[in-house]
């Protein structure tokens, strides 16, 4: 039996060494650079954000703060910490570390707690961003659609690349996964609306509408009505059958 063991070990230890060897050597998963996040996920105190900076909501955001931690039990106040955070991105403009510290005292926890969420979900942007953030979505269906030639085009025109803000603060450019719009791709979100059905051309009429402080009409910047098929109904042109129908007559 101990024989058998210890045969039965040795075959798995040469199999594994046999599988190390064989995984180190073939281990290249990607074909192209890795795409890294454009954010950095330490803080780095900066002049313009370090924790001497004060943050406090204004009286009218504490009301909301008071209403959204309410609907938490007493004992769990922390799972307030994201409404809160998004709370505070919107009156600041950006997620700063001080935002993020009043968020901890707000919801008694230890600051790195807020900063574990912070630093986790993107959508808090933990710099300054510009007046108008862009937002570009560059997964698949977007893909498929030309995602590509509209952060060209956007690059190109505003003269920044992705992750950075241009220099009079107007512009700020970045690419997200899908935004939840695939039906009209492709897609991008200018701060909070989206403009769908996107083409070079339209891009850069909406970036020249904006550059005026114009605000054009958000969704489908083709013909297309919200997210109907861009050609008319393919599909429900008929009347739809009443009740009983394809039952049989005798039932
Ligand atoms: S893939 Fe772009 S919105 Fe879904």
């Amino acid at each position: 039996m101990n024989t058998l063991r210890t045969i039965a070990g040795r075959s798995f230890r040469a199999n594994l060494s046999r599988w190390a060897v064989r995984s180190t050597a073939t281990r290249h998963l990607h074909a192209t650079t890795t795409q890294r996040s454009a954010a950095i996920f330490v803080h780095r105190d900066s002049p313009d954000n370090n924790p001497n900076i004060p943050f406090a909501f204004s009286t009218e955001n504490l009301k909301t703060v008071d209403r959204i931690i309410a609907k938490y039990p007493p004992q769990y106040k922390k799972a307030a910490i994201i409404p809160l955070l998004h709370l505070g991105q919107r009156q600041l403009g950006w997620t700063s570390i001080s935002v993020m510290n009043e968020v901890a005292r707000i919801v008694d926890v230890p600051p790195m707690r807020v900063y574990e969420v912070a630093t986790f979900y993107t959508m808090f942007n933990r710099k300054p961003v510009g007046k108008y953030f862009l937002q570009v979505c560059t997964t698949t269906p977007c893909e498929l659609c030309g995602s590509t030639r509209i952060l060209d085009t956007i690059r190109k025109h505003l003269g920044i690349e992705v992750g950075e803000t241009t220099k009079d603060g107007k512009f700020t450019l970045v690419e997200v996964e899908c935004a939840g719009a695939c039906v009209n791709a492709p897609v991008m979100a200018v701060n909070d609306d989206y403009y769908e059905d996107l083409t070079s051309d339209s891009t850069v009429k909406l970036l020249d509408a904006l550059k005026r402080g114009e605000v054009p009409p958000a969704g489908p910047q083709s013909s297309r009505k919200n997210c109907e098929p861009i050609d008319g109904l393919t599909t429900l042109t008929t009347e739809p059958t009443g009740p009983g129908f394809g039952v049989r007559e005798d039932l």
